[in-house]
């Protein structure tokens, strides 16, 4: 049960930071439209990310390096447009922050004041630090993201667990003390062994939030697609699978093509009718 049950009253960074310091488990999934963050808000979901993996998920690209800022902004208009309890993070695209400072900052602002965000993420560490700091300073709560980073996951030699041997497990340990000290209230561990994350966990006092770093985490995340078996590209060893709600589309929707077809559909109760004296007057009108 939250430590925050009220319904309407939207989660911030410091009840997230509550529920870490009390060691409730964190919930966390990302969504895209208006239906989705109405469903994973009525569910009771602590977190929402309208993360830049909509640019795979719901926009058909291969991967997250063609998202851009005006995709980020009107799907996150429609997710915060749904959503009364969820704390949302609006994710920053590639090259939305990468330029320079000023550019990030105003990124962040306009994902943050325009699309009704309750915070911002970015992928990046220790280089970063100085962009994280300047987006806390501007007054707008930051969730880093570390370990694998899929927008540049060219430059990692692809989707590779991260943080494997003694210097690249300190590395990601350092991105994470840096990403806390630049202000992050909160960090995304993705694809890193479990037994790191969880002493990155021990050392940090900020949430970690967990995809494919194991159980000890404060929180964990899936993609929505990927949790409810609607993304059938591939399924990365750290999901888990609910449902298979592309099958189940595609039955319902299989169903009513065979109805139209059949003429089964409409049927009487989807249908309106006139009275009976209307329809004699109006054939006799029009001499049918
Ligand atoms: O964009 C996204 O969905 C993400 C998650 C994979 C954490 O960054």
């Amino acid at each position: 049960m939250s430590s925050h049950p009220d319904a309407t009253k939207k989660l911030l960074s410091a009840d997230l930071l509550k529920m870490r310091a009390d060691g409730e488990k964190i919930s966390m999934i990302t969504a895209y439209s208006y239906p989705q963050g109405m469903i994973v808000d009525q569910a009771g979901i602590d977190i929402i990310l309208v993360g830049d993996s909509l640019g795979m998920v719901e926009l058909g690209y291969d991967d997250t390096v063609p998202v851009t800022m005006d995709e980020m902004l009107m799907h996150t208009k429609a997710v915060t447009r749904a959503v009364k309890r969820a704390h949302v993070v609006g994710d920053l695209p590639f090259m939305s922050y990468n330029i320079s400072t000023e550019q990030a900052v105003t990124n962040a602002g306009i994902l943050y004041k325009n699309g009704g965000a309750d915070s911002i993420k970015f992928e990046g560490g220790q280089e970063y630090a100085n962009v994280a700091s300047a987006i806390t300073r501007a007054g707008i709560p930051f969730f880093a993201h570390i370990g694998l980073t899929p927008q540049t996951a060219a430059m990692m030699g692809g989707f590779k667990v991260q943080g494997k041997s003694l210097d690249a497990a300190k590395a990601v340990l350092d991105d994470a003390l840096a990403m806390q000290d630049a202000g992050a209230f909160a960090v995304i561990l993705e694809a890193i062994p479990q037994q790191l994350a969880e002493i990155i966990t021990e050392k940090l006092d900020i949430c970690t939030v967990g995809i494919g770093a194991g159980p000890q985490c404060s929180g964990q995340v899936l993609v929505f697609h990927d949790l409810l078996g609607l993304f059938k590209k591939f399924t990365p060893k750290f999901v888990k699978v609910y449902a298979d709600m592309y099958s189940a589309q595609m039955d319902a929707v299989s169903e009513y093509i065979k109805d139209v077809k059949e003429v089964n559909f409409p049927a009487a109760e989807h249908s309106f009718n006139m009275k009976k004296e209307a329809v004699e007057e109006l054939k006799n009108a029009l001499g049918v």
